[in-house]
């Protein structure tokens, strides 16, 4: 199929062409570069505008967290050089690591090609652990080393991962902003228990970005920090939107119900993300993978159209 007749397919039914175009070929380079301009042509990708700039950000981004903690051999790195490929020939930007992940970093820095380090938009953590007094220096040293293997300067956005050592590392993540040593600045978290914590640091802090977990069965964001997020114009990451891959075996062997086409949901990954997207404090989600078939998957949810508030329901009745 040539370009012109995919554009002339319209959203829906291109995106159901990019999937048929995968599965045979998903992990081949030719396979997964035609699918995934399947899905840029298929339609706009969903953008979310940064509150404190006004910069648009692709709502599908991609995690690190397992999949890219990958060795030096080309065996376990060729797939995801797939994987990036493809995620940029789609349209997406965001990718969210941390020194955390092991060798995560050090992976995209060697698998990233120049081209895609110019339209990446990557988000790293500093994560200290047990460093004390020494914490502001030990940050200081382990974001030079992140951004040294990532090889991409200035960082878009620089996170203190967990909440650890928050007060020394903020100061550091302020004074390297107005350097313009990073972009954008912020705090991550994954358990409902930081969720009062987060919300006293976006009280009292000027945060670019903050980021934590939400899902169709974890929605307990949707009471107080959402909300707080949108009235403090702060960007929001959703991590574990499919709770670390549990739940696809909630709904193995289920068919999609036929309402998921109503909202253009191809796939449970999709009526998963596309859950997500749809709350309007939501800037981008960033589903691990390291697999292209899945990857396409999780690219084509941000296009199209978005469950409104009574199939959001459907949703989470679906999986009650
Ligand atoms: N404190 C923090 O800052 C924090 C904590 C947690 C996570 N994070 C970030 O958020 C990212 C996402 O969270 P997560 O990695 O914990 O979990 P997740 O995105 O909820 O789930 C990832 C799992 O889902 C599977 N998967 C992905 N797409 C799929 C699809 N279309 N169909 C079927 N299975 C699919 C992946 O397996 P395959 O590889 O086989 O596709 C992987 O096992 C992390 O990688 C990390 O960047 C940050």
């Amino acid at each position: 199929m040539d370009r012109r007749n995919f554009l002339a397919l319209g959203g829906l039914a291109a995106m159901q062409a990019a999937k048929a175009a995968s599965p045979a070929s998903a992990g081949t380079g030719t396979g997964a570069a035609t699918a995934s301009r399947a899905i840029a042509a298929a339609g706009q990708p969903i953008t979310r505008r940064i509150p404190s700039s006004g910069e648009m950000l692709p709502a599908i981004g991609l995690g690190t967290s397992g999949p890219f903690e990958a060795g030096a051999d080309e065996k376990s790195r060729a797939p995801l050089r797939e994987v990036l490929r493809a995620f940029f020939d789609a349209g997406a930007t965001l990718i969210d690591t941390s020194p955390m992940y092991s060798t995560a970093e050090a992976v995209l820095g060697d698998l990233l090609t120049a081209e895609q380090q110019s339209r990446a938009f990557i988000a790293t953590k500093v994560w200290t652990p047990g460093s004390g007094a020494a914490a502001e220096q030990k940050g200081v040293e382990q974001m030079q080393r992140s951004m040294a293997l990532l090889k991409h300067g200035p960082i878009d956005l620089m996170q203190v991962h967990n909440l650890v050592d928050l007060d020394a590392h903020l100061k550091t993540l302020h004074r390297w902003k107005e350097e313009r040593r990073i972009r954008y600045l912020g705090v991550t978290h994954y358990t409902t228990s930081s969720y009062p914590d987060l919300m006293a640091v976006i009280e009292r802090e000027k945060l670019d970005f903050v980021q934590f977990n939400y899902s169709v069965i974890t929605r307990e964001a949707e009471k107080r920090l959402l909300p707080l997020c949108a009235d403090r114009g702060v960007a929001v990451l959703i991590n574990r939107a499919f709770e670390d891959g549990n739940l696809f075996s909630r709904v193995e062997g289920r068919p999609l119900p036929p309402w998921a086409a109503e909202f253009g949901a191809q796939s449970w990954a999709q009526v998963f993300l596309k859950f997500v997207l749809a709350h309007p404090a939501v800037t981008c989600v960033i589903p691990a993978t390291g697999k292209v078939r899945n990857l396409l998957d999780n690219l084509g949810a941000g296009i199209g159209a978005l469950p409104d508030a009574k199939q959001r329901a459907q949703i989470v009745a679906s999986l009650g």
